[in-house]
């Protein structure tokens, strides 16, 4: 029997709700493929625990997850505390910690699931954007001074390193050249950012010299934009840097129907650290609470998860469980038009699921 260790941290607002959704899918899930084990173990940490304790990961925080083979998070992200304190004090301290520098996050129209955008529907949109995790903008380089003062000044520094970028851009080509259409768009800002987006580029192009099979174009992140919204068929697998990512992937999840469908794993990709899966999604002030979270980014992030950990054939069981209940379109969250709640979504899928070893 195959055994794994698994960190929950659901985290704050609807994270409270679609990790236990999440869990009791995996649950349901292992008791159908018996072959393997998860070792779950739930952590109290984020805002209430702030509010308690004064910080959103105890100190010796990841020195207890370092002993785990995965960490499955929600979300954080609290009404009442300013948003770069819970980001920087729970999942930018575990990413960096771990150095989990490759974001991963697939984007596809699931079938039953509509797009907004007219004409386009389930395999007409079928996209990997990789983030850089580690660096760029989000390095936490920069600072303040004069505060209060009309002088006052805040600079935020992106930092861009050869290591860093060789390593990513690696990464999405391994990526690129697994999947059928082995094409690879590198997202760039460098006739406005000459420095750091200039030493990406010529990163990317010594890197592709390794890849002759992968088709490789190269993009200004503006006019992604409107290729992702105009064209979806023509891109796959797309690089981009930590904000530039950030944001075209929420607007992906938007273009396939909902922020509440899209997986992440944020990957250490040498193993030296475990690695983390979450929804994209974050804590959602405005539905928190009201048990109509749609648990779906969860369920396909705990898919991630066990690819991750190898067990690929219960990945692909519930990834089919997943497609056969948004196919019915009967079950599903106000996002996705729907009137179900996020329980009974769960139970739905843990139906779909089938019997043993079907
Ligand atoms: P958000 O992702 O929480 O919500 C954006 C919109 O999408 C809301 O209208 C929300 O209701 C909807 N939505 C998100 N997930 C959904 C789901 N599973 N089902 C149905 N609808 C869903 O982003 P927002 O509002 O910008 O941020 C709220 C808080 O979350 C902030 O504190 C922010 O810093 C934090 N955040 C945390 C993240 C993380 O922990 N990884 C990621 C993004 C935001
Ligand atoms: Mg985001």
């Amino acid at each position: 029997m195959r055994e794994y260790k698994i960190a929950s941290i659901p985290g704050d607002g609807i994270g409270k709700e679609v990790i236990p959704a999440g869990l009791a899918v995996l649950n349901a899930l292992r008791n159908k493929c018996g072959d393997f084990k998860l070792l779950v173990e739930t952590f109290p940490w984020g805002s209430d625990y702030y509010r308690a304790t004064g910080r959103m990961l105890p100190e010796d925080g990841l020195d207890t997850l370092k002993n785990f083979d995965a960490i499955y998070f929600g979300a954080v992200g609290d009404p009442h505390i300013p948003d770069h304190i819970t980001l920087w004090g729970l999942r930018l301290a575990v990413c960096q910690g771990f150095d989990q520098y490759a974001n991963v996050r697939p984007t596809r129209i699931l079938p039953g699931i509509a797009s907004p955008l007219r004409n386009v529907s389930a395999g007409d949109l079928d996209w990997v954007i990789v983030r850089e995790n580690s660096e760029g903008e989000y390095a936490g380089h920069g600072g303040r001074s004069h505060k209060g003062l009309p002088e006052e000044v805040a600079t935020e520094t992106a930092v861009f390193t050869r290591a860093g970028i060789a390593r990513i851009m690696r990464f999405a080509y391994d990526l690129a050249r697994s999947r059928p259409r082995q094409l690879l768009t590198i997202v760039t800002k460098s006739n406005a950012q000459r420095h750091g987006m200039v030493l990406w580029d010529e990163i990317a192009a010594e890197v592709g010299r390794d890849y002759p099979e992968v088709k490789t174009d190269k993009m200004l992140v503006d006019a992604v934009t409107t290729r992702m919204v105009g064209k979806p068929r023509t891109l796959d697998v797309i690089v981009a840097t930590n904000l530039h990512a950030d944001i075209l992937s929420d607007l992906a999840a938007a273009l396939a129907g909902s922020m509440g469908i899209a997986p992440t794993a944020n990957l250490n990709p040498e193993r030296r650290f475990p690695s983390m899966f979450e929804p994209i999604h974050g804590s959602a002030f405005d539905i928190m609470g009201k048990g109509i979270a749609n648990p779906i980014g969860s369920f396909w992030t705990a898919v991630m998860m066990l690819q991750h950990l190898g067990e690929h054939e219960a990945a692909d069981r519930l990834m089919t469980a997943i497609e056969r209940v948004t196919s019915s379109r009967s079950v599903l969250t106000p996002d996705l038009g729907g009137n179900a709640t996020t329980n009974q979504v769960t139970e739905a899928v843990c139906d779909a699921l089938g019997g043993p070893n079907s």
